[in-house]
């Protein structure tokens, strides 16, 4: 008996837990399925659709959105800038704002900010939070980061971009791209490849050699695809050897899928695309924004999109063949399968503390101290019973304008504001004006909350400002660029790397003043500094977005020890930089040929033997740091293998702080030329003063490699190599060789 009722005992639970499974068992279509392959879902979904509903996926229906297949419930994609916050919300066919009172947002540092921190944990965290509000925003592709090679101090985007040097760009951006896609938000990294400056950037056609391409554009891009994982990318509007590159055959196919296996979406810039055919066959996916420049024009047009009507008119006239169509399909529906249709994934968060600490945070890291004589900096409160600020960035908002990294932040703390609130009761901050810059404050419909109105001409405000200077215990001087036409914005560039306006002059009239002076730059671009030797400190403070003030005041007070190095070089002179030195014309209007090849930023300077202002990797503390025993584990290093750098870092002054450690690699003996020294690593590493720790860089000897045109083939030759330990690409402070066998 008891053996039939234990049985039955037996077979009643596997009944109930067959039915609960059979209850959990997923019985929708094959393609909503989320446990099932991906692979096989996309075939699913692909063999339901239509032609139409297939052509419908690979073109906007909006400003910002492109079709879903409403018929079989698969959603449409949103897609927002920028790199760094998400855009409010634009009118459906506008680039105007529609004017919702649900999408204010964290504006976060400049991505130049966030090179400047050399710290991947902190990219991590910016792409979180970042990512966070792109999802609670719900959209689904992030249009950035933006990973163009700084190869003039010209271009008008470089605020939006990670450096001169690719090691550093792709080294910052794969914690940035896997931490917003962990919210399942894709990024889109851009503009590939070749946007390295604005003026005729619809039509510049950029020549360069393999070498310059795959040593220098190419890695921060091979590296966001091939580590980052990121699911989009954007093509570029300008051309390369002649094919536009949102439809660039030699990028697209033979690069982008076929070397570096990428299984994401092609997503043009918007207006990148020119052509049915280039894009059917090029490997085009998603078409956004043609017909209009990506900043203003608008067009609606959306069945004469190259890959609408025109590409169904080809398709069925047999003048394009029909796999291109499943192709782009496919990676569409990837995109999707990984974001939209996307049910199981974090809700996101905007504009909660933790984010608003990231951007502090970030900010702080990123600042960049450039020149502190006689420790003129941080300012001692306790001194000071009287501070002056002066200049226009003082009280300018910088998280409007530039194009479309422009944002509607929730609150923008700016320096101003930031110093005032550290000071406290302790001194009283004045402000003067310092000059006039750009007063407007209004980018497509977001208006700034300051009257920048100024009724004193040049003069008068470098007279009121310096006379007050003279009753000051400090004065911080906060100018730079701004996010005006022809400065750090979209759509042109600069005329040249002087300072605008009447800075000049109004900071050589305050160095005479007094001697407790700070030159403070809001800005993304290197700029020249005639009055350097008669300014005691200097500090570049990026924009740094909504805690931009607060990130300031706690450095310039000495809340936080500054660590930023500098992503890009800041030269003496425009022609001093290789791009202009071998080139004079700029912008390139028609053709661009890069004669300075590989030779870029640092890497051209050490050549031409002229020494920069600040060389790229520059940053100073408040505290001291002594490197010591630089060793390598090996002398010897066999093909396939890796060498371990080290050195001993010790604080050697009164305050805690970190040290960005730099590891640079010199070729003693190539068949081809190559740069003095190339970045390979770096490190950070946090010290209270007279600690002291031990830095390991490990270099793999893939690391080592240079790219070969003739066998198009990453190669190394056996020799003697040289390793750098440096706090600065100018300031090397040990080396030791190695032999590759
Ligand atoms: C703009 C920019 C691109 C941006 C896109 C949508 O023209 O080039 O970075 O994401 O169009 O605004």
């Amino acid at each position: 008996m008891r053996f039939r009722t234990i049985a039955a005992a037996i077979a009643g639970m596997l009944a109930l837990a067959a039915c609960s499974r059979s209850t959990a068992r997923y019985d929708g279509p094959l393609y909503l399925n989320e446990d099932a392959p991906i692979e096989d879902r996309i075939e699913d979904a692909l063999q339901r659709m239509t032609m139409k509903e297939k052509i419908d996926i690979l073109h906007a229906q909006s400003k910002f959105s492109s079709k879903g297949v409403p018929r079989l419930g698969i959603p449409e994609l949103w897609c927002t800038d920028g790199p760094h916050g998400i855009r409010a919300e634009v009118i459906w066919d506008k680039w105007r704002t529609a004017g919702w009172t649900n999408d204010s947002i964290v504006a976060y540092p400049a991505l130049t900010c966030l090179a400047s921190t050399w710290d991947r944990d902190l990219a991590a965290l910016y792409g979180k939070s970042i990512g966070e509000e792109a999802r609670y925003r719900e959209k689904d592709v992030l249009l950035g980061p933006g990973l163009n090679i700084y190869r003039t101090p010209l271009n008008g985007r470089n605020f939006e971009y990670m450096g001169e040097d690719p090691f550093l760009a792709g080294e910052m951006a794969v914690p940035y791209i896997r931490n917003v896609q962990k919210n399942g938000v894709a990024t889109c990294v851009k503009h590939f490849a070749l946007n390295n400056e604005e003026t005729g950037r619809m039509e510049v056609d950029v020549e360069l050699s393999d070498r310059a391409l795959y040593e220098i554009y190419l890695p921060a891009y091979k590296k966001a695809v091939t580590e980052g994982g990121s699911w989009s990318i954007m093509g570029a509007y300008n051309k390369f050897r002649g094919q536009h590159c949102c439809h660039n055959k030699t990028l697209l196919c033979d690069i982008l899928r076929d070397e570096w296996g990428f299984d994401g979406a092609v997503i043009t810039d918007w207006g990148g695309a020119h052509s049915t055919d280039e894009a059917a066959l090029n490997g085009l996916d998603l078409e956004f924004g043609t017909g209009t420049n990506g900043l203003a024009t608008n067009y609606d047009g959306y069945d004469n999109y190259y890959l609408a009507l025109p590409y169904r008119d080809k398709l069925l006239s047999g003048e394009l063949p029909m796999e291109t169509l499943d192709t782009k399909v496919r990676n569409v529906l990837r995109l999707m399968m990984r974001t939209s249709m996307k049910t199981r994934k974090p809700l996101g968060s905007i504009c909660s503390d933790e984010h608003y600490a990231a951007a502090k945070k970030i900010g702080e890291d990123g600042i960049v101290l450039l020149k502190n004589d006689a420790s003129t900096l941080p300012i001692r409160l306790e001194e000071c019973s009287n501070i002056l600020v002066v200049g226009e960035n003082a009280i300018k908002m910088m998280t409007v304008g530039g194009g479309s990294s422009s944002l509607k932040a929730q609150h923008e703390i700016l320096p101003l504001e930031g110093i005032v609130e550290r000071a406290g009761d302790a001194a009283k901050v004045t402000f003067a004006r310092g000059y006039v810059g750009d007063p407007t404050g209004e980018y497509d419909g977001i208006v700034a909350k300051q009257d920048l109105a100024e009724t004193r001409g040049e003069q008068e405000l470098i007279d009121d400002a310096v006379a007050l200077a003279k009753e000051a215990d400090f004065t911080i001087f906060i100018g730079g660029l701004n996010k005006g036409e022809n400065q750090d914005c979209e759509g042109g560039d600069r005329y040249g790397i002087e300072l605008p306006y009447a800075q000049d002059a109004l900071i050589s009239a305050l160095a005479q003043a007094t001697q407790k002076l700070a030159v403070v730059f809001v800005s993304g671009n290197a700029v020249a500094m005639p009055w350097v030797d008669s300014v005691p400190a200097i500090v570049e403070a990026w924009y740094m977005g909504s805690e931009a003030g607060h990130s300031l005041a706690s450095v310039l007070f000495g809340d936080a020890c500054p660590s930023g190095k500098l992503p890009f070089t800041f030269p003496v002179r425009l022609e001093d930089c290789p791009a202009h030195a071998l080139d004079p014309v700029f912008p390139h209007m028609d053709t661009a040929r890069y004669v300075d090849d590989i030779y870029v930023g640092y890497r051209g300077y050490e050549r031409s033997g002229v020494k920069p202002l600040f060389a790229f990797g520059h940053g100073l503390s408040y505290t001291t740091f002594a490197y010591s025993g630089v060793r390598a584990d090996k002398s010897k290093v066999k093909n396939g293998g890796s060498v371990t750098i080290s050195a001993d870092i010790t604080n050697t002054g009164k305050v805690a702080g970190a040290e960005i450690v730099q590891l640079y690699i010199s070729d003693l003996e190539s068949r081809l030329d190559r740069p003095a020294k190339e970045l390979k690593g770096f490190d950070k590493v946090w010290l209270e003063p007279g600690q002291t720790k031990t830095v390991s860089i490990t270099v793999s000897v893939d690391d080592l490699r240079y790219f070969d045109p003739e066998a198009h083939a990453w190669t190394v030759e056996p020799g003697e190599f040289e390793a750098h330990i440096a706090a600065a690409s100018d300031d090397i402070r040990g080396s030791v060789r190695f032999s590759l066998q």
